[in-house]
């Protein structure tokens, strides 16, 4: 794994030479577009710390990514930053996921959510245009602790639900129990599955085991295709852990989601879809004709501005900065996982994963509103979780254990 770390002015000349190879609405005025500039009277362009912020200058030009720009035709006028998009989409699928030059498509999404249901209207699409499926044979396949974008994707496309059952201890997918629900599919007719394993999951960042779950369905002999959704772990787990099974290397696996606006502290509405080639075609919108080169994704219209703030991370970074990164929050984690132990305190962490989920017994309901750590489930919370991300420092643990410690003394 290797990319570049670029410094703050080569980050920011890099930013400028991409808005200056976009249209500029000023300079040249496109008449025929629904586009402009932001609103000049609140967002003014000639703001003295525009010149130093690409991030902010991107947003005030407002370029309009639209579409797909790692296969056909993309909307010249935006040329300049739809590159930024398109490097930013390969270091991911190259460095991060180990896939060969040129083997992915992928754009910048709203959010996970996006990019989950992105995967499975692309697959679905597959299975009904190659396979000859009709809805009712087709169905998402996704353990108990998968995020709640599986069941929204599966009713916005129609397509069934198989819910894998955990194993409450170690959350990982009952294998015998998963082939006995596939078994039961395949009687009730259904013929091809779009699986899903987590990388990682949102309330106990645990992993699915990739290795058991392909032996099972292939022990089944049935017809399915893997998405990864590493719209939590995606920035964490290939950086703490290889495993060549989350990769492009592993044959079964078609898609992955991203989301930057988690670990990657990038705003908001930057997700990202990643989708071996040759399977993003099922999803391409053929009367989306005002659009250049067709439309393949969910969204519509997306701002330019989310793709360069990505870019920009990872190149402040760089591949090393971001490893090092990492394995400082995953050394918090771990102290805080020891100080928890030596308390006698039961909870869940994958070893490579930033999130700890307590048991609730310690935990009273005004120190995990103090805290704000989140619930399995509002009504009646059976886990809380801690994520230890940047702003999670040693000070605040700190403070967290004492308060623990104040609680089990007061019993
Ligand atoms: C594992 C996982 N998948 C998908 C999502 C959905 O992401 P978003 O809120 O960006 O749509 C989340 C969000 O927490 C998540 O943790």
């Amino acid at each position: 794994m290797h990319w570049e770390k670029y410094s703050r002015q080569k980050i920011n000349s890099v930013v400028f030479e991409a808005i200056g190879n976009n249209l500029n609405y000023r300079d040249s005025p496109p008449i025929g577009l629904p586009a402009s500039y932001l609103d000049s009277k609140v967002f003014y362009s000639d703001a003295p710390f525009l010149g130093d912020a690409p991030f902010m200058s991107t947003m005030v030009a407002n370029p309009n990514h639209i579409g797909c720009h790692t296969l056909g035709d993309s909307e010249p006028v935006f040329k300049g930053t739809q590159q930024l998009e398109r490097e930013l989409i390969d270091i991911c699928a190259t460095q991060i996921f180990g896939a060969e030059p040129d083997s992915v498509d992928g754009y910048v999404a709203s959010g996970g959510t996006e990019a989950n249901i992105q995967a499975f209207w692309v697959m679905r699409n597959y299975f009904m245009e190659v396979h000859g499926a009709s809805l009712d044979e087709i169905a998402i396949v996704y353990s108990a602790d998968a995020h709640y974008s599986m069941p929204k994707g599966g009713n916005l496309l129609c397509i069934q639900s198989i819910v894998a059952d955990v194993d409450q201890e170690t959350r990982l997918i009952d294998q015998d129990q998963l082939k006995a629900k596939l078994k039961e599919a395949e009687k009730q007719g259904i013929k091809n599955f779009i699986v899903v394993m987590n990388m990682s999951t949102t309330m106990f960042g645990s992993v699915d085991d990739m290795a058991s779950t392909i032996d099972s369905l292939e022990s089944l002999g049935l017809n399915f295709k893997i998405h990864v959704d590493g719209a939590y772990g995606g920035f964490i787990y290939p950086f703490s852990t290889e495993d060549p099974l989350y990769s492009f290397q592993n044959k079964h696996v078609i898609s992955f989601s991203l989301d930057a606006h988690k670990m990657l502290q990038s705003p908001y509405g930057t997700g990202i879809a990643l989708i071996r080639k040759g399977y993003i075609e099922y999803a391409m919108t053929k009367e989306a004709n005002y659009v250049k080169g067709k439309d393949y994704t969910l969204v519509g219209s997306r701002s330019g501005a989310n793709a360069v703030a990505i870019w920009m991370i990872l190149r402040a970074y760089g591949s090393a900065g971001w490893k090092a990164k990492i394995e400082e929050l995953l050394d918090r984690t771990e102290w805080l996982c020891a100080q928890l132990t030596k308390r006698g305190l039961k909870f869940y962490r994958h070893p490579r994963m930033n999130i700890v989920t307590l048991k609730p017994e310690p935990i009273s309901l005004s120190l995990a509103a103090k805290y704000f750590l989140v619930p399995d489930d509002h009504e009646s919370p059976s886990w809380w979780k801690v994520v230890v991300m940047d702003h999670v420092t040693e000070g605040i643990l700190d403070q967290f254990l004492i308060d623990i410690d104040k609680e089990l003394k007061n019993g």
